[in-house]
């Protein structure tokens, strides 16, 4: 184990003491990339930001744990999303800086630390990131900035990073100054509804955890397919009857991305489907993640 993934757990023990369970457990799913790739980050963000941000992350990743579960047992009653709207989901959260932080903290840490994360990142770093090779990747609402840096420090890419939130042009820049690529990468705050074609189309994308933020996920996915070649690869996530204050578009079965990606002009390459390996009693909503790899027609 990494010497500064073992620091954040002794902090979480220290501060969060019942959320090391749940992080151990997700550690043993994988641990070979659990202490490679959750270290490698870990060095990342402590050269670009100092030691102090192990706290931070620890402080954010209980935050937002504590936040879904709630917005989950809210939904659990509601049947429904607390926000149905765009507007209503930039105002309360994209918008806050001081929230968008913590909530960039516990986002940036669930890929290592929620045991269904740990396997979609499995799958992004083996099925996606391995078959990259140069060029353009674009990462449509980057946050934090991880998924982007990871896939372009193995590869000979650059990377372009379009986020709406300003605390993302906060974060993913300075983690790409911590990982040393922060000459290939470039960051704009940006609607993703609102498409720019003006920048050339990409040999890649990346789009993690964004469609269930939209009112209409797949316009969205048709109106940026021109941005990739022909042929690029798309690897692209989504939440399925997962609540969280600032998710909009409830996705309830697995085809649904699907068909969407296909209607906007992609082929699905593969797919893979992860759930928590523990649900609230007497759940209704089963909380799925999705990652599928497309390929632009
Ligand atoms: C749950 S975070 C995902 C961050 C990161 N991709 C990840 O998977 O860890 C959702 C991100 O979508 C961004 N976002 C939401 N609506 C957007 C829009 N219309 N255009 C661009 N970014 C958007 C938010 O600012 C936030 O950074």
């Amino acid at each position: 184990m990494g010497q500064l993934q073992d620091q954040f757990y002794s902090i979480l023990k220290s501060r969060h003491p019942s959320m090391l369970r749940g992080v151990e457990e997700a550690r043993l799913i994988a641990p070979e990339l659990v202490d490679c790739h959750f270290e490698e980050c870990l060095v990342w963000l402590v050269a670009a930001f100092g030691e102090g941000v192990l706290t931070k992350i620890a402080d954010g990743y209980a935050f937002f744990t504590l936040e879904v579960n709630r917005a989950q047992q809210a939904y659990e009653i509601a049947g429904k999303y607390q926000v149905s709207s765009f507007a209503e989901a930039n105002q309360l959260v994209y918008q806050q800086s001081d929230y968008m932080k913590n909530y960039y903290w516990g986002v940036f840490a669930i890929l290592f630390c929620w045991s269904h994360y740990v396997e979609l990142m499995q799958f992004y770093l083996e099925r996606f990131v391995k078959n990259l090779s140069s060029g353009r990747l674009i990462e449509i609402a980057p946050g934090h900035g991880a998924w982007g840096i990871l896939a372009i420090i193995k590869n000979q890419m650059t990377l372009e990073g379009w986020d709406i939130s300003p605390a993302s042009l906060e974060m993913a820049p300075m983690m790409a100054v911590g990982a040393n690529v922060d000459s290939r990468c470039i960051y704009r705050t940006a609607d993703a509804t609102q498409v720019d074609h003006g920048y050339g189309q990409f040999d890649a994308a990346v789009c993690c955890f964004m469609l269930e933020h939209l009112e209409k996920p797949g316009e969205f996915l048709a109106n940026f397919a021109p941005s990739l070649k022909s042929g690029a690869t798309a690897f692209v996530s989504l939440a399925l009857t997962a609540a969280q204050t600032d998710h909009i578009y409830e996705f309830k079965h697995e085809s649904e991305g699907i068909v969407l990606a296909e209607q906007a002009g992609f082929e699905l390459l593969e797919c893979r489907i992860t759930r928590p390996k523990r649900l609230m009693p007497n759940a209704r909503f089963v909380p799925r993640v999705q990652a599928m790899i497309l390929k632009k027609k």
